[in-house]
């Protein structure tokens, strides 16, 4: 187990790596039953899903492809789709023949991925999504996700990929941030 005693940054662990690696199983399970017959692309959303991205796919026994999309609510990026910038695209034209999971770390507002699985399933045969964390008291616009790890409590969560300002997202377990750090 990590040693947080000496992070003040950490408030608490939320979500404990074994329990993430057990619940990561099981959503491994329900893709492979669900994609059996179908042509399955992952689409990891960089870069917060890397982890949990990493996890998921390493426990599926089906095949599937992996592409990366690097996406945000501002900033420069080289398509923009309402206010969505992408500024990592999937690297293939051609997608008619594809069944696209899309991999998300959390889903808050729901903004980035109401966004997002329209423009995406123009382009493939079908689209669904992955989230490890659902933060469903932060909904702005009505969207929910095919697969959920955990739904957590408005908290500021960082680890498992998650992060403050680029920190912490090397840290095993989901963790509550102090207050003290963003405050
Ligand atoms: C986070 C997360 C989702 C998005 C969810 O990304 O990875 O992409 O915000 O929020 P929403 O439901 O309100 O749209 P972030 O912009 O923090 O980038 P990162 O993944 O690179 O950390």
């Amino acid at each position: 187990m990590y040693d947080y005693k000496n992070n003040e940054a950490i408030e608490k662990v939320l979500i404990d790596s074994e329990t993430i690696e057990n619940r990561v199983k099981e959503i491994a399970r329900d893709i492979d039953r669900d994609f059996a017959d179908k042509r399955l692309v992952m689409v990891g959303i960089l870069k917060g899903s890397f982890i949990f991205f990493g996890d998921l796919v390493r426990n599926l026994t089906i095949p599937a492809e992996i592409e990366f999309m690097k996406v945000s609510s501002y900033g420069s990026g080289t398509v923009s789709f309402g206010e969505i910038k992408v500024s990592l695209d999937i690297g293939r034209e051609d997608l008619s023949e594809c069944d696209l999971l899309v991999v998300e770390d959390i889903i808050d507002s729901g903004k980035t991925l109401s966004k997002l699985v329209p423009h995406l399933a123009k382009r493939a045969r079908s689209v669904k999504t992955c989230t490890l964390l659902d933060k469903p008291e932060r909904r702005e616009v009505d969207f929910s996700t095919d697969y959920c790890g955990f739904t957590i409590p408005d908290e500021f969560v960082v680890g498992y990929g998650l992060d403050y300002d680029e920190k912490y997202r090397t840290l095993p377990d989901v963790c509550i941030l102090s207050p003290k750090v963003y405050l």
